[in-house]
């Protein structure tokens, strides 16, 4: 008989599945809270979160119960038909999020797509753009998703390159430049100004205190859409319910994914009030499961649990509190560890090829579960709900691994 062990389910993968994802060597097979567990039982601190989508621990029960409630009596009515979870969603979040209306979508990048074709609408329709002429601008660095228009905007060649051709309409712009933003919105046929509040999969870049604010006051001025992805920055990720909430801004769009679900299923979000969100009318835009009453249910409690639980609160101080620790470990192989709330990154003071990848393979090896992202640069967003004796742990054995590397 086979052994189910780590490396068959690894070798499953490679063998019947797509090569599109380099997983660090880990078979998880079970989640509760802060932790996961893999299949042979070793238990690790989550320092990914599901790439920030699990915000509220794995399994949280509230969400759970709404899931399975939900799911024994309807799951997909599509959106033929009205179904009974669907509006007081929309209300629910609305409220929340102080917006006219909601567009429910399923993937962060559906949520990303859905917020260009609103723009462009508004473009033409309320700005008076002529056909075809729309332009989006985007900063460098920028991630959103793996689409066509996704990768039409992205500045990294392992996104883009030999899968052109690419979206029209697009202009890319230094992050955290307001200089070459204003420049950029000089141009009459630009529509919206798209744009992460911190840069999550860029290697969590957070730019310069005002930013957001005057990026936003530049948008006004030259009647462009703000729209904010806080797909990964959001719910409470950064210590704030939103991490535009730092200065102010209210995105003329605003889109959420992830946690919105608290990692259970794919629910994406886009609000907006009414004379953005109207231009759209039926049969110009939709999902199959986008609103479905399961993902209704689901958000509601996923939301719920970010104020009952008071996770921005955690997160901002845990986050300070992480740096702090951080701040007072001296390692000639940390050059910087930067972030806002719980979304932080280490940068890795090393040529060496790989050496996130291999620190973070051995803090696998040591029970703690991170990705990296580029090179260097090793992304640290553990579920907000853990507590500071769980964090001193975890800074612990990062801090344990990284002595390890030392002189290597
Ligand atoms: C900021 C941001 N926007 C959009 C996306 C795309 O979300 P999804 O993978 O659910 O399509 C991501 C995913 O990592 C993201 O980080």
């Amino acid at each position: 008989m086979v052994k189910k062990n780590s490396s068959y389910y690894i070798d499953l993968e490679k063998r019947y599945g797509a090569h599109n994802y380099h997983p660090l060597p880990v078979v998880l097979e079970k989640g509760l809270g802060i932790y996961v567990w893999d299949v042979e039982g070793k238990k690790y601190f989550d320092f990914l979160s599901a790439y920030s989508a699990v915000n509220q621990g794995h399994c949280h029960p509230l969400i759970i119960k709404a899931l399975t409630e939900q799911a024994k009596k309807i799951t997909l009515t599509s959106r033929a038909f009205y179904n009974n979870k669907l509006g007081e969603y929309e209300k629910y979040i609305t409220e929340y999020f102080g917006y006219d209306k909601v567009l429910p979508m399923n993937t962060g990048v559906e949520g990303g797509e859905t917020a260009l074709k609103l723009a462009r609408r508004w473009g033409y329709r309320v700005k008076g753009i002529k056909e075809n002429k729309a332009t989006v601008i985007f900063a460098e660095g920028n991630f959103w998703g793996r689409t066509m228009s996704a990768i039409s905007s992205s500045t990294d060649p392992s996104s883009y390159k030999d899968f052109g051709p690419y979206m029209p309409g697009f202009e890319v712009v230094p992050y955290n430049n307001l200089k070459k933003l204003e420049e950029a919105l000089q141009n009459k046929n630009v529509c919206a100004f798209m744009v992460e509040p911190i840069q999550g999969e860029a290697g969590v870049n957070v730019p310069k205190e005002g930013y957001l604010a005057k990026a936003y006051e530049l948008c006004k001025k030259h009647n462009v859409l703000f729209i904010a992805d806080e797909i990964q920055t959001g719910l409470c990720r950064t210590g704030r319910m939103l991490c535009c909430d730092y200065e102010g801004v209210r995105p003329d769009i605003l889109i959420l994914g992830k946690a919105l679900s608290g990692g259970v299923l794919p629910v994406s979000a886009i609000l907006a009030d009414d004379e953005i969100m109207l231009q759209i009318q039926p049969g110009e835009h939709g999902s199959t499961y986008g609103g479905n009453p399961l993902a209704c249910a689901v958000a509601v409690a996923a939301l719920q649990v970010l104020k009952d639980e008071n996770l921005a609160q955690n997160s901002f101080y845990l986050g300070n509190y992480f740096r702090q620790q951080m701040a007072t470990f001296k390692s000639p192989l940390i050059k910087e560890v930067r972030g806002k709330g719980l979304l932080n990154a280490i940068v890795v003071n090393s040529k060496k090829k790989n050496i996130a990848w291999d620190i973070c393979v051995k803090l696998k090896e040591n029970g703690l579960i991170a990705k990296p992202t580029h090179d260097t640069i090793i992304r640290l967003a553990p579920p907000l709900t853990i507590t500071k004796e769980e964090l001193d742990q975890c800074i612990e054995i990062i801090q344990q691994v990284f002595r390890a590397f030392e002189g290597k």
